[in-house]
């Protein structure tokens, strides 16, 4: 599987898909990293791995769709087939889920349907609950909304800050990452009825 990621920054996900796909048993293929942040520092790090880099700066577009739709053709450019969005700091037009549906996943710091948009660590930590987490979800025209693929549990512990939290969810992002990546890439992930089903996955 060809597989294209989106970041806008740091790109430690980013960092833990191109590791994975060391492995000589891996189903996938990062075949391009592209950012919309010419500085995002993950940029680097992917063309230190010997990945081809792009980038798209919204910047540079009038409207939404049209910096979709470019950034779509660059990835096509590169024969990607599947895209993740690891730390992609935009928000996409309807065309982009429509174009790519079914082949473009998010990853977001919380238990999903809990907590969406920004600072999620801190919604969590305001409201209290004591289990956070992060999501992965097939991306939809509807923001952190998407039919949910996998979830990881973590502790809120007492007296935990934001970055402990933070910290926290983000190794477990790198574990789970990877391993839905990996699915994917099996073709073991179906959705019906707005559901995800995981061949082998109980
Ligand atoms: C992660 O917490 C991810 O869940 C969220 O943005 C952050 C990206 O971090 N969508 P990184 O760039 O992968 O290090």
């Amino acid at each position: 599987l060809k597989v294209g990621v989106l970041i806008s920054g740091r790109g430690s996900n980013m960092a833990a898909l191109i590791e994975a796909a060391k492995a000589s048993d891996y189903p996938a293929e990062i075949v391009c990293v592209l950012s919309n942040v010419a500085s995002a520092p993950g940029l680097q790090m992917a063309a230190k791995a010997g990945i081809a880099t792009e980038v798209v700066s919204h910047r540079d577009f009038a409207d939404r769709e049209s910096f979709d739709r470019t950034v779509s053709a660059t990835l096509e450019k590169h024969g990607v087939e599947f895209v993740v969005l690891a730390g992609f700091m935009r928000i996409l037009s309807a065309w982009f889920p429509q174009h790519w549906a079914g082949r473009l996943i998010n990853i977001h710091p919380s238990l999903l349907p809990a907590f969406k948009g920004l600072h999620v660590q801190r919604q969590a930590l305001d409201a209290g609950v004591r289990l956070s987490g992060c999501t992965v979800h097939l991306v939809t025209g509807e923001l952190d909304g998407g039919p949910i693929v996998a979830q990881a549990a973590v502790p809120v512990l007492r007296g935990d800050t934001e970055e402990a939290l933070s910290a926290r969810i983000l190794r477990q992002e790198h574990r789970l990452y990877p391993l839905v990546v990996r699915w994917f890439g099996e073709r073991r992930v179906t959705v019906s009825g707005g559901k995800v089903e995981v061949t082998g996955v109980p």
